[in-house]
C-alpha cells in the first residue's frame, strides 16, 4: 500500500496536494460558495463564540483556525486543549458552539470534554477524518476531512485538511451571515494554490534533505520561530521534529525569544524562521539576526513576496492566515529525513500510538 515509497509518512506528505484539490471539488459549489448542512451552519451563525477542542497536531489547526472564523465569520474563537479544557473549564460565554477537532474522532481527552456539553446541553460539531468515529456519532453536527486513511503515527495531510475544512467552513459560515469579508474571500482558489505551492516544496524534497542534514544531523535540540500564523506553524514543525526524530524541539513566538529562551542559544543551534506574515517579517528577521549573532545556524523559510537574499527555502504567496499549508511542508520533510537519517523507524516512533484513547 506503499506503493514506491519508503514511509506512509512520505506518501501521506506527498499526497496532501490531492488532498487540497479533493477538498475543493467536495464542498465548493460552481459559484465559489462551500456547501455545508444548513441546519449546522445556523447553528454555528447563533453562537457568540466558537470553543476548539483538540489535542496535539489537531490543537495546532486549531489555533490556525481562530483567525479564519474570526475574519471570515466574524465570531470570537479560541482553540483549547482537550485535556485542560475538560478538567479547568474557562467561564463560557451565553451562546458558546463546540467544535471537536479530531483526526481518528477517537480521542479519550476530546470525548471526556463532548460528553460534558452534552450533558450542559450545548450544541457541538466534531471536523473528523473517520466520519464512522466516536466523536463524530456522539457530537450534533460532523464533518469529513478527507484526508484520506492516516497510516503514519506522525499526523499530516490530516492537519492541512484540517485548516483546509476550516478555511471552507469560516467561509461558509460567512456568508451565511452575509458577511462582505466572506464574499471576497476565494477559498476555492486560495486552496487550489496552496495546492500547487504544496506541489513545489515536495518537488525540493532533495533539497529539503540536504538542509534537514546539515541543519539537524548533530544536535540534540532546535528552535522553531515566527509570528501570528508563523508561530502556530512553529508549534506544529516543533511537534513533528520531536516525536518522530527525538530531537528536543520547541515553536516560540519570536518575539518572546529574548524573554527568557534565547539564553539556550549556542553556537551552531539550530532555528527555522518562519516568515509569511506581512505584519510582522521585518520584526521575525531582526529576532533571527539576533539569535545568529548568538551563534545559531538559521534557516529562513519566507514566502516569495517577502523574501530577501539568504533566504534558503521560499514558499508561494498565499494569503496570510492560510501559509500553514505551505510552511508545514517543509517542516513535515525536515523531521522525516532527519528521523531517516538517524535510521528511526519514521512511521512508528517510539512510545506513541495512532489514536489515544486513554486520558
Ligand atoms: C502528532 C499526532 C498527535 C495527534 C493527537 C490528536 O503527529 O498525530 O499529536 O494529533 O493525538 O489526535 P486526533 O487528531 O486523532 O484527535
Amino acid at each position: 500500500e506503499k506503493g514506491t515509497f519508503p514511509f506512509y509518512m512520505l506518501k501521506e506528505i506527498s499526497e496532501q496536494p490531492a488532498v487540497m484539490r479533493r477538498l475543493v471539488s467536495r464542498y465548493v459549489d460552481d459559484a465559489g460558495t462551500p456547501q455545508f448542512d444548513s441546519a449546522m451552519l445556523s447553528a454555528l451563525a447563533a453562537a457568540d463564540r466558537l470553543y476548539i477542542v483538540a489535542a496535539g497536531t489537531s490543537y495546532h489547526a486549531g489555533l490556525v483556525g481562530q483567525n479564519l472564523f474570526e475574519h471570515l465569520a466574524g465570531v470570537p474563537t479560541e482553540a483549547y486543549l482537550a485535556s485542560e479544557f475538560g478538567y479547568h473549564q474557562p467561564l463560557l460565554s451565553a451562546k458558546p458552539m463546540f467544535i471537536f477537532l479530531t483526526q481518528s474522532g477517537e480521542t479519550a481527552d476530546i470525548r471526556q470534554v463532548l460528553v460534558n456539553v452534552k450533558q450542559a446541553g450545548y450544541p457541538s460539531l466534531t471536523l473528523t477524518n473517520v466520519i464512522t468515529s466516536t466523536l463524530a456519532r456522539e457530537a450534533d453536527y460532523a464533518v469529513e476531512l478527507g484526508a484520506g486513511p492516516e497510516i503514519a503515527v506522525a499526523s499530516t495531510k490530516a492537519y492541512t485538511a484540517q485548516v483546509a475544512v476550516e478555511a471552507l467552513l469560516a467561509k461558509a459560515l460567512g456568508q451565511h451571515k452575509a458577511l462582505p469579508l466572506a464574499a471576497a474571500f476565494d477559498v476555492a482558489h486560495q486552496l487550489s494554490l496552496a495546492a500547487t505551492g504544496q506541489q513545489a516544496l515536495i518537488d525540493q524534497q532533495d533539497k529539503l534533505h540536504e538542509l534537514a542534514t546539515e541543519m539537524f544531523a548533530q544536535t540534540r535540540n532546535a528552535f522553531f520561530i515566527g509570528r501570528g500564523t508563523d508561530y502556530y506553524v512553529s508549534l506544529e514543525a516543533a511537534l513533528k521534529l520531536k516525536e518522530i526524530s527525538y530531537v528536543q524541539a520547541e515553536g516560540f513566538a519570536a518575539g518572546e525569544l529574548k524573554h527568557g529562551t534565547i539564553a539556550l542559544i549556542e553556537q551552531d543551534t539550530p532555528v527555522v524562521a518562519f516568515i509569511t506574515d506581512p505584519i510582522t517579517a521585518a520584526r521575525t528577521r531582526s529576532n533571527a539576526e539576533e539569535v545568529e549573532a548568538r551563534g545559531a545556524k538559521v534557516l529562513r523559510i519566507a514566502s516569495a513576496a517577502l523574501a530577501e537574499p539568504g533566504d534558503q527555502l521560499i514558499v508561494d504567496d498565499l494569503d496570510p492566515m492560510l501559509t500553514p499549508l505551505l510552511t508545514i511542508i517543509p517542516g513535515q520533510l525536515l523531521a522525516y529525513f532527519t528521523s531517516l537519517d538517524r535510521g528511526y523507524d519514521v512511521d512508528r516512533p517510539r512510545n506513541l500510538a495512532k489514536s489515544v484513547t486513554v486520558e
